[in-house]
């Protein structure tokens, strides 16, 4: 195995940020893991398939591509919505999770978040990190994030939305959101994600 740094956390903590710059400073791959439950939802919707049968959503798995994979593309609430419900099914996470496994064998060395990546995809991953920060927190990102490209949005539908997510996530039985045992915490809520990049960047560059 080449260097694999994993980063896990909920919906909004500021992985994405991290993950892209950590990858770019070290010329490794990154894979958001995300957009592989939600090119499977996607999928799903646009071939007008159900959303609760696992051997169709499991074959839609195996099909996903993970090249090309592109969050713009992917980002409607209603693919999150329902990548959040495929996600519970086993057969889906464990398509996608050999798929994500064989990526993160890339040379020189890759970059993975999700949700599972230290506990589950790359349990003997270089170097864990847990990406958190508060609800409200989380909630007034997004909130931010989309009244700045100019759409519209409520705060409370945003929070009540992040605490639904958490909720599936962390109560799922397959693989359920939570800190590796090893991953270093970083609450993003208290240090703000430049500061969480330069501790990140420090955990990293002891474990190479
Ligand atoms: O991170 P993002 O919101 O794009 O992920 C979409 C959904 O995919 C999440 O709500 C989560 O339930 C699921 N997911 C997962 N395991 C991962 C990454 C995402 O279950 N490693």
């Amino acid at each position: 195995m080449g260097v694999v740094i994993a980063i896990d956390g909920p919906a909004a903590a500021g992985k994405g940020t991290l993950s892209r710059q950590i990858a770019e400073t070290y010329g490794f791959h990154h894979l958001d893991t995300g957009l592989t439950y939600r090119a499977t939802a996607k999928a799903l919707l646009d071939a007008g398939l159900p959303l609760d049968d696992e051997a169709v959503a499991e074959k839609m798995a195996r099909e996903v591509e993970l090249a090309g994979l592109d969050r713009d593309i992917l980002s409607a609430h209603a693919i999150g919505e329902a990548a959040s419900k495929i996600a519970v099914m086993p057969k889906v996470r464990r398509a996608l999770v050999e798929a994500q496994q064989a990526f993160s064998e890339k040379a020189p060395g890759t970059v993975l978040d999700g949700r599972d990546i230290g506990t589950v995809v790359c349990p003997d991953a270089t170097v864990k990190l847990y990406v958190t920060a508060s609800a409200d927190v989380r909630a007034k990102r997004r909130y931010d994030e989309i009244i700045a490209k100019g759409g519209e949005a409520s705060y409370d539908d945003i929070f009540a939305d992040v605490k639904k997510r958490d909720e599936r996530d962390m109560g799922r039985a397959d693989s359920p959101l939570k800190p590796a045992d090893d991953a270093h915490l970083l609450d993003t809520s208290k240090m703000g994600i430049e500061a969480a990049f330069q501790a990140a960047k420090s955990f990293i560059d002891v474990a190479l």
